[in-house]
């Protein structure tokens, strides 16, 4: 199982797992892959809290996840601080789409945050907002490894990292945006089927992996979107991946961050209840299917604003949702694959490794049984 880039990094298995959730980092990186720590929601400050409780945690090293799209409202606009870029940019969203917002959480009966609870609009996908959370990650020396969603990095980026001895890969949902990724030479590339949580694109992963594969010869490929059990990184490495990457498995762990409520959601949630919608991010992003992305979808209400608008709308929603679970139930923001229909129970994260090791040495003795060996 031990792949090239588990040589590179210096890691057991090419179980790769993306979160939000330090606790979850720090146990994949512990039973021998590579927790990759989401940083969009967290400001540097934060980060830096974050990165430090993560050297104390883990044994090994982990990875961290930014986003700088390449395309996005307000791209190209420099020398302004996070706030300011914050300011300006609220200037372009119209009341109607807060307005609407404010009712669909209303109607549903979901209570406000605490007045004291105010909260930074504008997340970390923009150049602006992540060129401090570089900083950040520079400073920790077992952040080994660093990947992009949305696109490829630009050059200063990829420089800054590869300089400092890490690894940059990013995220791609067809064979366009890989060979993109090659051509700025980055060390991976992270490939997505549409079936998997958070933004992808339309191809299913089944068609996506070989193709890009294929495309970008000796570059190492991650594969990612609806993989929840061993069966299925059996296959990827059998296409020729280096290695498995996952996210939506990992909301259902017990270290997980999610409240109960959304966590039992997803647990009684199928594969057919996911859709792909611009209603949260702006761009199509994979969640479960309720009543707020049926609103925005509707004739008669406003269109989703374009990446990161169309999050200073909804992020209120988000923090509401995450506070007020059980209220927010039918207007939540769940993100999650369609491998949802696979995760029936919660599972303690070092469980989740175990199994999905078990189960791919299963499928490879199933596979030489058929060989004759
Ligand atoms: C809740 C959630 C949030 C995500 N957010 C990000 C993100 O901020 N950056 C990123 O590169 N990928 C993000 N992803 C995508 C994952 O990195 C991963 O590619 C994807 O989950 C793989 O498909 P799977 O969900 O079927 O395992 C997110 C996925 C989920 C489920």
């Amino acid at each position: 199982m031990r792949t090239e880039i588990c040589e590179r990094l210096g890691i057991e298995f090419p179980l790769f797992a993306f979160t939000h959730c330090r606790d979850v980092a720090a146990a994949v990186s512990n039973s021998g892959g590579l927790g990759v720590l989401g940083a969009v929601g967290f400001s540097a400050e934060q980060l830096e809290v974050e990165l430090t409780w993560l050297d104390e945690h883990v044994n090994g090293i982990y990875g961290v996840d930014l986003v700088i799209p390449s395309k996005y409202e307000g791209k190209g606009i420099d020398g302004l601080s996070p706030e300011q870029l914050e300011a300006e940019l609220a200037k372009n969203v119209p009341q109607q789409h807060r307005d609407f917002a404010a009712r669909l959480l209303s109607d549903h009966g979901v209570p406000e945050l605490p007045e004291d609870e105010h909260h930074a609009q504008l997340l970390g996908w923009t150049a602006t907002t992540v060129a401090p959370q570089i900083e950040v990650i520079l400073r920790h020396p077992k952040a080994k490894l660093v990947a992009n969603a949305l696109g490829t990095p630009p050059p200063d980026v990829v420089a800054q990292i590869q300089e400092s001895g890490r690894l940059i890969g990013a995220l791609c949902g067809s064979v366009k945006h890989a060979l993109n990724h090659k051509n700025a030479g980055l060390d991976f590339v992270v490939c997505q089927g549409t079936e998997g949580g958070g933004h992808c694109g339309e191809v299913s992963s089944m068609v996506l992996w070989p193709q890009v594969i294929d495309a970008i010869g000796d570059m190492p490929v991650l594969a990612a979107g609806g993989i929840g059990d061993g069966r299925q990184v059996a296959a990827a490495l059998a296409m020729g991946a280096q290695g498995a990457w996952t996210g939506s498995l990992w909301l259902t762990v017990e270290e997980a961050n999610v409240p109960p409520a959304q966590m039992q959601t997803y647990i009684d949630a199928t594969s057919h209840d996911t859709v792909r919608s611009r209603s949260w991010t702006g761009k199509p992003c994979r969640m479960l299917k309720n009543d707020w992305t049926d609103a925005w979808e509707r004739d008669d209400t406003p269109n989703p604003l374009p990446m990161p608008l169309q999050m200073m709308v909804a992020l209120d929603g988000v923090k509401r949702g995450h506070r007020y679970p059980e209220q927010a139930k039918d207007v939540n923001f769940n993100p999650v694959g369609q491998v949802v229909g696979m995760m029936t129970k919660v599972e303690r994260t070092a469980d989740v490794m175990q199994r999905l090791i078990e189960e791919y040495v299963e499928s490879c003795e199933r596979l030489n049984k058929l060989n004759g060996a």
